[in-house]
């Protein structure tokens, strides 16, 4: 049976139209709805170009993360796991525990090493030589839930931060559908 996925986003998108367009040709899973706290975000115009229904999450208008999550709830269509593709807020207790273990988040790191925000940049600054992407289960930490797969990506002497950048989302845009469809052909979701 086709898995239904949310994904949830706040900036650019381009991992979302990336398993828009797998799951497009595949046909194992759909998105059946995005998730962004950003309205204006570019993201949310990729999916309505799409079809795509989009819930946006104003944080701002709830007094606390958990009455925001609980609201969001009561919003989401029937899916079977939530895809964290972009999404740079810290998923809290309420959500964790309507969905346990069907959420997952992609980072731009080899984790444990670089969490954060900002896991492209700080490896670049820190100066290793193999940095990467890594697909890991969300837990209450912060990018500290166990790791399903990862990919490395190599520095060398000439890459800079705008051609490793480039070389992450590359990576990136095949290792997040490819490690969805391995949870699905596993029957882990
Ligand atoms: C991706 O590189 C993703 O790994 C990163 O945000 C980017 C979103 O790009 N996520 C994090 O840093 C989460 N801490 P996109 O909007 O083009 O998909």
């Amino acid at each position: 049976m086709t898995k239904r996925l949310v994904v949830f986003a706040s900036g650019t998108g381009t991992n979302f139209e990336a398993l828009a367009d797998h799951f497009d040709r595949s046909q194992t899973a759909r998105i059946v709805a995005l998730v962004s706290d950003h309205e204006r975000a570019p993201v949310v115009a990729k999916a309505q170009a799409r079809g795509v229904p989009v819930i946006t999450l104003d944080y701002r208008r709830y007094a606390t993360k958990q009455a925001a999550e609980a609201a969001l709830i009561q919003q989401l269509p029937p899916c079977d796991l939530l895809v964290l593709a972009g999404f740079m807020r810290i998923i809290g207790e309420t959500l964790l525990a309507a969905f346990p273990n069907r959420i997952i988040n992609l980072h731009p790191a080899l984790l444990p090493s670089f969490p954060g925000r900002t896991g492209i940049e700080d490896a670049f600054n820190y100066g290793v030589k193999v940095t990467g992407v890594t697909v890991h289960f969300v837990d209450a930490g912060i990018d500290s839930g166990q790791i399903i797969a990862q990919a490395p990506v190599l520095i060398g002497k000439a890459t800079t931060l705008e051609t490793l950048e480039t070389a992450i989302h590359d990576v990136e845009h095949h290792l997040l559908p490819q490690t969805i469809e391995d949870l699905i052909k596993e029957e882990k979701i």
